[in-house]
């Protein structure tokens, strides 16, 4: 299946299934018929569209790379309120993304209904939630490749809705994502997908290619593979090499969209390990949507559950495996008693 809804720009910084690397820089994107960022009035940087008292932060940081861009936003202290649902601890860290009581919906559907928190910088955090319940549409967003339907989405100081496609180009190469499917492109080799962000986005050789898709390769345990097409992968092998794909630009923030989900035991404990080493190694802020307590509780520094289009709690591991809430009680130890039931 070809999907178009994302141009090549897109496909060569986050790597989205199927997209053709070979459509037209630039492309549109049509988001399934959402609304593009542009067309909600917000992609022409006007002054206007920055109120909030926002360029007053901005007037302070103006010393900092990027912040006369009219879209900069100093995300080092909170942008909003701190909603009841997130710890004091996590919310008055240094951030590198803050949602703003984010709203989504599809048709007559909503996914989103009002999600805020703020994602400390450098550290790992969990995003958990019952199937459907929008973990992978607030991944999206934190990309851009979903808009808003109300509110905001700030990433690495940027406010994502206002960015055009360039600059959203340029956001998406600091950031590596693993999408749930594993989203290679199928004509391609293993090799030649993880090699793609390299040879779009960077003058790098081939020689020098080689050395880090291999080192990427090996790392998720996939050295020997690399002349394979996806459709002779399994699934968790896919899963392994969009990890490796996701890596290979040595991304400051770092988004895993399940990446533990069709695994082995093993692999899922190696894997855990490797996203704490690589975090730590590239002193990155990830987000990892995860449904393994026995995995979140290995690597999560801090944890985010997401229900019916609000994100209930957000805290750090303590806080969350000291939860009374109910509700965190039932999830966290994925008990059958408790309010959650399979609605
Ligand atoms: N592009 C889209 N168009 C229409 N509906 C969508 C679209 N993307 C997601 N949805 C719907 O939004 C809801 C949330 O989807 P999402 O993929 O974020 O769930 P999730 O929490 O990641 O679930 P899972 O744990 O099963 O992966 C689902 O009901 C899904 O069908
Ligand atoms: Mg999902």
């Amino acid at each position: 299946m070809t999907d178009t809804r994302f141009g090549a720009a897109t496909a060569a910084a986050v790597s989205p299934p199927e997209a053709p690397p070979a459509a037209p820089a630039g492309s549109s994107r049509t988001n399934n018929g959402n609304t593009a960022p542009a067309d909600r009035g917000r992609g022409g940087h006007g002054p206007a569209d920055q109120g909030r008292g926002d360029r007053d932060r901005n007037a302070r940081a103006k010393n900092v790379p990027g912040a006369n861009h009219p879209a900069y936003t100093d995300l080092s202290t909170p942008l909003g309120e701190r909603p009841e649902t997130q710890s004091d601890s996590t919310w008055n860290k240094d951030a590198v993304i803050e949602l703003r009581s984010v709203h989504k919906a599809f048709g007559q559907f909503k996914v989103l209904d009002g999600v805020s928190c703020r994602i400390p910088k450098g550290e790992i955090t969990v995003l958990m939630g019952p199937s459907g319940t929008g973990k992978s549409v607030t991944l999206r967003h934190i990309v851009g490749l979903l808009p808003p339907d109300k509110g905001d989405v700030y990433v690495d100081n940027r406010d994502v809705p206002m960015l055009n496609e360039d600059e959203l180009l340029e956001l998406r190469r600091g950031i590596g994502m693993l999408f749930q499917d594993g989203a290679l492109f199928s004509s391609m080799s293993l090799y030649d997908n993880v090699a793609f962000p390299l040879r779009q986005h960077t003058k790098k050789g081939e020689s020098e290619i080689r050395e880090i898709v291999m080192d990427r390769l090996t790392e998720v345990g996939l050295a020997g593979a690399e002349k394979r097409m996806p459709n002779e992968l399994s699934g968790g092998m896919r899963k392994r090499a969009g990890f490796a794909r996701a890596l290979v630009m040595e991304p400051r923030i770092l988004l895993f969209d399940e990446p533990d989900s069709g695994l082995d035991p093993v692999r899922t404990t190696l894997l855990c390990d490797l996203i704490r080493e690589i975090s730590d190694k590239y002193e990155a802020t990830s987000i990892v949507v995860s449904h393994d307590v026995g995995a979140v509780r290995r690597f999560a520094d801090n944890i985010g559950i997401l229900y019916k289009g609000k994100m209930r709690h957000f805290g750090n591991k303590q806080e969350i495996e000291e939860s009374e809430d109910e509700f965190v009680h039932q999830f966290f130890n994925a008990s059958s008693e408790g309010p959650l039931g399979m609605d």
